[in-house]
């Protein structure tokens, strides 16, 4: 039997979500963030995969959270610098996946909810959303600012 090194078999996984040229909202800083938070659930659905420890899979939650939060802010600091006209729906919308993140985070620690792929494509569902709805909605109106 051949031996399998732990990488092995990783490249013929796919990514479950991957960076597409229709999520650039053409903002530099933006479109990091968002490779970021791609990064992120990817490496949450990975450690899922390979059944890391509870603890692991937490701490991803909490930087998926955290590094959300921060993104957020980002955009919102742009939005209300600029008087976006819909800043308001587009907060309620990043509030409402703040919320649903900080349900998950609390749950999983609680141990009163595993980890699946149903979260984890929700995740990923919520940001390519999110991202090809809202964000590019925003996109002309913050470029038109000369913010790129
Ligand atoms: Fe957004």
């Amino acid at each position: 039997m051949l031996a399998r090194t732990p990488t092995q078999g990783r490249e013929t996984q796919m990514a479950i979500i991957g960076w597409q040229d229709a999520f650039s909202v053409g903002i530099e800083e933006i479109d990091a963030q968002h490779r970021k938070l791609i990064d992120i659930i990817n490496n949450l659905h990975e450690a899922m995969r390979d059944k890391k420890a509870k603890g692991i899979l937490g701490d991803i939650v909490n930087e998926m959270a955290d590094y959300a939060t921060l993104h957020f802010a980002t955009e919102e600091k742009y939005l209300v610098a600029f008087g976006y006209p819909e800043i308001v729906v587009h907060e309620s919308e990043h509030n409402a996946f703040t919320k649903k993140v900080a349900d998950l985070r609390e749950r999983l620690a609680q141990g009163t909810l595993v980890l699946s792929l149903e979260v984890i494509t929700f995740l990923r569902d919520w940001l390519t959303n999110h991202i090809l709805s809202s964000d590019k909605k925003y996109a002309p109106f913050l470029n038109s600012k000369g913010l790129q």
